[in-house]
């Protein structure tokens, strides 16, 4: 029996077939109801008890040898053409493209990162807001000019109801919410009536930050965004404040950085000034703290205000804000990264 199976296995060892009916043959051949394998393995209770642990190994390896072959065989016969069965090869792996995070989710990201390394946590708030959040409290005076500076999308009118026109709508809820000490930052979407071009859309997308405690200084308003920028944009870049309006800081300021293009030196990205503007911040006004029952003779704080969209532009050199929103793969493909 011994000599058989080694016969066997030499037999499998040279098959070659033809196509894929000769090959069906073999199959049946060896591991057929009434084939070589389940006829050795009828045999194998006649083998002595002493015997059977080599027997029963022999007639494995023959039985592995004739489903290696055939698969083996298939795969030749198949790939060369001969497809009597089917022409589906359902083991391909698939073209599809694998998915990659959308450049936007990836500034977003780095920017929770870079706060929440210093304590910052997250706060989200609706897309809808009433008056109340996105202006009142904020300390944009009824009927004044300011509220002009964002074209604003109402969706009702008294009492108005909007789309929100910046975060900073979520920090008079986070306010209300909680006393001091807050440190929060809020990723979220902002809408304004603005038509669309290459530096403008009518949705984009912000963060906020808020700080609030005794004894918050611009000092530390400064220092937080000087680390902010540095982490972001890398470690030799430069920042300066330029005095700014915003009715709900005072003082108020726009922050730039040295330009990460050309160090400082001037290109077309900075106009050949050599800055950017990446923010808007400021000392919350106390009117504000007011607003959200936050007792503004013990506490101070600064806010923050961003546009995602214009980061990842001067992040990645992107010269055309509508190319966020069109989906093309060709451009998302480019961006891979572990945020
Ligand atoms: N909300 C402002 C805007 O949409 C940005 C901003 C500026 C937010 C200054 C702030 C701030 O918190 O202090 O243009």
């Amino acid at each position: 029996m011994k000599q058989k199976i080694a016969a066997y296995i030499d037999e499998v060892s040279v098959f070659k077939a033809d196509n894929l009916e000769q090959l069906e043959q073999f199959r049946l051949k060896f591991l057929g109801k009434k084939g070589i394998i389940p006829a050795l393995f009828a045999d194998f209770k006649k083998v002595p008890p002493e015997d059977r642990r080599e027997m029963g190994q022999l007639i494995n390896s023959l039985k592995q040898a004739v489903q290696k072959k055939i698969v083996t065989l298939k795969e030749e016969l198949e790939s060369s053409g001969d497809t009597t069965t089917t022409d589906l090869d359902l083991t391909l792996p698939s073209e599809a493209p694998l998915g990659s995070r959308h450049p936007l989710s990836v500034v977003r990201n780095e920017i929770i990162e870079i706060f929440s390394r210093i304590g910052f946590n997250i706060s989200e708030g609706p897309e809808i807001e009433d008056d109340f959040h996105n202006f009142t409290a904020l300390n944009f005076p009824e009927d004044h000019p300011a509220r002009d500076m964002q074209d604003t999308f109402f969706i009702e009118k008294d009492p108005d109801i909007a789309l929100r026109t910046h975060t900073s709508s979520v920090q008079v809820r986070v306010m209300e919410k909680s006393q001091p000490p807050i440190r929060t930052i809020s990723p979220g979407r902002v809408f304004r009536n603005e038509a669309i071009s290459a530096r403008a859309h009518c949705i984009f997308h912000q963060v906020e930050g808020l700080y609030v405690d005794e004894d918050v200084s611009f000092a530390d308003l400064k220092q937080t965004l000087f680390y902010f920028a540095k982490e972001l944009f890398g470690e030799n870049t430069r920042i300066r404040f330029r005095p700014s309006y915003f009715p709900f800081t005072e003082p108020s300021a726009e922050m730039d950085v040295s330009c990460n293009i050309c160090g400082g030196k001037g290109c077309n990205i900075c106009k050949y000034t050599g800055w950017v503007e990446i923010l808007g911040c400021g000392m919350v006004d106390p009117n504000v703290l007011e607003a959200c029952n936050i007792d503004n003779k013990k506490y101070t704080g600064f806010a923050f205000g961003m546009g995602i969209e214009r980061i990842t532009m001067l992040k990645y050199q992107i010269n055309d804000l509508r190319l966020f929103f069109e989906n093309d793969l060709r451009f998302l493909n480019q961006f891979r990264s572990a945020y």
